[in-house]
């Protein structure tokens, strides 16, 4: 196929056969470029450095999976095309279909490459992939990146619950998937790597991109609301201040109104070949800060954070 090219090592296909490959969480995991992938979706995600064409306007909205992303993405989509379409209309897309599906994940879910060179700019993207991962030219055309990441022990906890929705395999148990992650071994991680490129980056161009916490999003949705309009390039004029329109986006956004439309309520994707089918409604769970404390013991919840100080340690991030 196109996917397989030549070198002096052999083909890619005999490349990929001799990466690391581990069964754990709800699909088999494979180590490409010090980052776990899902197996069925390394040839996808490595086609993304290559053949992605990334645009000096696009907005790439980049998550470790599991910290706020579907939230985001509703909120950067309602804030970007409300010229366009009034959360009040019944056919608002975010009324009609879940907010994954309003934003394509770069080489995945509705983000074919060849497909995100047809949209207009500037374009919507988002992705789970490690900024490793992605084009450097991300970087040097200037690309604006929102990042979302979420405490390490809640993000474990919610994918833990996730994960066990989503295969077909068996259930993991919370020991198991636990000693995984800390390992670094989650579909996208180790998710200190990816947590720590999007921070340097962020140091690095600080107009450009943006470091945002699902707790900050928690606890003052608004604010975050204005601060992504005015990122995103389209601030809340006076009029619509006057309007309360920023409250309207985030209280839109909120985890109980998006669970309860119909469109979160049924439906969902197949992925995979059937490997993974995700229901809408997996999406939203709890949508609470300190849930680790419900399902992990003290112990196990001292145990990562130590790890978490020790791999954050100098960088200037903290959890
Ligand atoms: P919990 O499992 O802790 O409830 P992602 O979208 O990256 O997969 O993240 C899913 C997590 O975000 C889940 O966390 C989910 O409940 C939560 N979530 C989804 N929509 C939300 C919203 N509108 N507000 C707050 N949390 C939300």
């Amino acid at each position: 196929t196109n996917d397989i090219k030549e070198s002096s090592e052999g083909t890619q296909a005999d490349l990929v056969a001799r990466l690391p490959t581990r069964e754990g969480w709800s699909t088999p995991l494979t180590l490409y470029n010090q980052c776990w992938l899902r197996s069925h979706m390394l040839g996808k995600f490595m086609a993304v450095r290559d053949n992605l064409r990334p645009r000096g306007d696009d907005i790439i909205l980049a998550t470790h999976p599991k910290s706020g992303t579907t939230w985001l993405k509703a909120l950067a989509f309602a804030i970007s095309n409300r010229s366009r379409c009034s959360l009040d209309d019944d056919d608002h897309p975010l009324r009609m279909t879940n907010p994954q599906k309003a934003v394509p994940f770069i080489g995945a879910v509705g983000g074919d490459l060849e497909y995100l060179e047809t949209l207009p700019s500037p374009r919507l993207l988002s992705t789970h992939l490690p900024l490793s991962l992605l084009p450097p030219a991300v970087s040097t055309l200037g690309c604006r990146l929102v990042y979302l990441c979420r405490e390490p022990k809640d993000a474990f906890v919610s994918r833990w619950h996730f994960e066990n929705k989503i295969g077909t395999g068996g259930p993991i148990g919370l020991d198991d998937a636990f000693a995984m992650f800390c390992q670094g071994c989650s579909a996208f991680g180790p998710f200190w790597e990816h947590y720590l490129q999007y921070w340097k980056e962020s140091l690095s161009r600080p107009g450009e991109v943006m470091f945002l916490r699902y707790e900050e999003m928690v606890s003052d949705p608004v604010e975050v609301a204005n601060k992504l309009a005015s990122f995103l390039g389209v601030p809340f004029t006076q009029e619509e201040e006057d309007r309360g329109v920023a409250q309207q986006v985030a209280s839109f956004c909120s985890f109980d109104s998006l669970r309860n439309l119909d469109a979160n309520k049924v439906g969902g994707v197949e992925r995979a070949g059937g490997k993974i089918f995700l229901h809408f409604s997996s999406l939203f769970r709890k949508g609470k800060v300190g849930d680790w404390a419900n399902h992990m013991s003290k112990e196990m919840g001292e145990e990562l954070d130590r790890l978490v100080e020790d791999k954050f340690k100098g960088s200037g991030l903290v959890f």
